[in-house]
């Protein structure tokens, strides 16, 4: 196969020049990493179920009327999509508290919020991604008014559909983390959901059992990624019943002869 041009390489994707101008290639590493890369490891085979997942969401997004960057799958674990100009922005939606916002306001892991709460931060490493407000977006131009009005509206839909989504599979959507493009339409700019969802970027909780079905046993060292990974899968109808290795044996395989 001939090189590609690596346009961008972050902590669990890689993005690679697409076929076409104005597309790109999305790469899904089993790379993992957690606060702020500080903590680093892989969870085998995560690219594989991560591409799956979010080719499925932002599928099912696309068919009501969420406009993404995904264009379609390619492979195990690659995906084709649009080129955005990536707003700096990682938007963080809750509805119920886990993780840093448990950690800042004191308040119990699982309570559920009075309301789901979008939060924004500064997309920097350097800077350990900094909590933001609308003031700092609009003062430094980051993402216009009407932008931001579209961001929230996008969130607020996402956050509605996924909840239904999980609530049908017997999971609890938590909170998530999302990112967003700005695309030109004619002179003319416009939102898109960018980025992935996955268990990655969500958190996700048995609704029997509260049992962590995402990144946080990765961050929080309870051992079991690769199998909560597909246990997500598995529920929404991506894995075959009973055959929950097949799709990573199948790249394993695919692999082993070389293609
Ligand atoms: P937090 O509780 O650590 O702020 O995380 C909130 C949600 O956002 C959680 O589902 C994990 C996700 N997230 C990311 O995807 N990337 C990040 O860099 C961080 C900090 C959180």
């Amino acid at each position: 196969m001939a090189r590609r041009r690596q346009i961008y390489e972050g902590k669990a994707k890689i993005l690679y020049e697409g076929p076409e101008p104005g597309t790109l290639i999305q790469y899904f590493k089993d790379d993992a990493t957690a606060f702020n890369a500080q903590k680093k490891g892989t969870i085998s085979g995560k690219g594989v179920l991560n591409n799956r997942i979010s080719e499925h969401i932002f599928t099912l997004l696309g068919l009501i009327g969420v406009p993404t960057h995904f264009i379609r799958r390619l492979n195990m674990r690659e995906q084709l999509i649009r080129q955005v100009e990536i707003i700096p922005i990682e938007v963080v939606v809750r509805n119920v508290a886990a993780g840093s916002i448990s950690t800042r306001l004191g308040i119990e892991e699982g309570t559920q919020l009075p309301r789901t709460i979008i939060e924004y931060y500064y997309k920097d490493d350097a800077l350990g991604d900094p909590m933001i407000t609308d003031e700092h977006i609009a003062a430094f131009g980051w993402a216009g008014q009407e932008e931001m009005h579209d961001i929230a509206d996008l969130a607020i839909r996402v956050n509605d559909f996924l909840c239904g989504l999980f609530a049908g599979i017997g999971i609890r959507l938590i909170d998530f983390k999302l990112e967003f493009g700005r695309v030109w339409d004619n002179d003319y700019p416009r939102i898109i959901l960018a980025d992935e969802i996955s268990p990655d970027g969500c958190r996700l909780w048995d609704m029997q059992t509260n049992e962590k079905l995402d990144k946080d046993r990765f961050r929080r060292d309870l051992g079991g990624e690769v199998e909560a990974y597909q246990e997500v899968a598995r529920r929404l109808g991506l894995l075959p019943e009973g055959a929950d290795g097949a799709v990573l044996d199948l790249e394993k395989h695919r692999l082993s002869k070389g293609k």
